[in-house]
């Protein structure tokens, strides 16, 4: 059975009774609107930890002006089964007074690492990601928290935060959950027309296309970058928003393939800008 929480207070002090008795909790922070990605991430928590906890919250400080905050999918009740259905032992859920009751006096700021790519197009969007990361972190105390590959820019920040701040946390990676045909899920691919739908499969594809270019030799970034544009210009409708190549987890820009780097695009369709990314991991 799942529990609903919906306060600060009753978080924190359920989260600080099941430490005191030495058990362990996994956490799984999302904005809702829950997928089979998200359920991955949970079930992985459930695996390694004795409790488990998921927090759904839509978070205004990370949305643009713009962007979807107001029309970003709410659904908590389907969420909730979703959540049970994998086992969460509670579903934290808090408003938004809650959470940011009054005026802050406190902001956090990311550096360097959020100069680049999503950072870069959505600006003050990490700075939002790591006040509620870090919030829920102090309220839920996981041991274990768990981030997907899908957001490799929001993860390595998370990292840096736990080393900059000390959190005695462990961040978990998990690698993207994928559609049969290749699309990466997302809360945000309900925004896609039936047509964009079809077309959303060639983002993977030309990840695809970009992997093999490297393994028949390719090592220019230039190169590949071109062929990912032009391919997907073709392919879709959907306007190509930024293609890189970055050396990971530095976080920076990587002319050449030479050691593990990871390659991502953004592609604008008329409601949904999708997000995808692959690493490659090279000696
Ligand atoms: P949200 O977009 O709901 O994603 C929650 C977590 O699920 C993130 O760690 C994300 O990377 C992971 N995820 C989403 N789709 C995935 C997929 N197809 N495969 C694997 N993992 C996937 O990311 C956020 O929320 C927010 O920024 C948050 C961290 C909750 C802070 O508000």
């Amino acid at each position: 059975m799942t529990k609903l929480i919906e306060t600060i207070r009753e978080m924190s002090d359920l989260a600080q009774s099941i430490r005191s008795q030495g058990k362990t909790i996994g956490f799984i922070p999302t904005m809702g609107a829950l997928h089979e990605g998200h359920l991955t991430l949970m079930t992985q928590a459930k695996n390694e930890n004795d409790v488990t906890v998921a927090s759904v919250f839509v978070n205004p400080l990370q949305f643009g002006p713009g962007e979807d905050y107001e029309s970003y999918p709410r659904q908590l009740d389907m969420d909730f089964s979703h959540a049970e259905s994998v086992g969460v032992d509670y579903l934290f859920h808090p408003g938004v007074e809650e959470m940011y009751p009054t005026d802050r006096q406190v902001t956090l700021h990311v550096g360097r690492l959020a100069s680049v790519l999503e950072g870069s197009k959505r600006p003050g969007h990490f700075d939002g990601v790591v006040t509620v990361v870090n919030k829920l972190f102090n309220i839920v105390q996981p041991s274990r928290a768990y981030f997907g590959r899908k957001d490799a820019q929001q993860l390595t920040i998370i990292e840096a935060m736990v080393n900059d701040f000390n959190h005695a946390i462990q961040i978990v990676g998990v690698d993207i959950v994928r559609e049969e045909d290749g699309l990466s899920k997302s809360s945000r691919n309900v925004y896609l027309t039936i047509e964009e739908r079809q077309q959303a499969v060639h983002l993977y594809k030309s990840l695809q296309l970009a992997r093999q270019m490297i393994a028949e030799g390719e090592i220019k970034s230039s190169v590949i970058i071109d062929k990912m544009t032009h391919y997907l210009t073709e392919q879709t409708t959907g306007q190509v928003d930024e293609i890189a190549i970055y050396h990971y987890p530095a976080l920076t820009q990587a002319d050449e393939i030479t050691d593990s780097c990871f390659i991502s695009l953004a592609v604008k369709f008329s409601k949904a800008r999708l997000i995808d990314n692959i690493m490659i991991h090279k000696k």
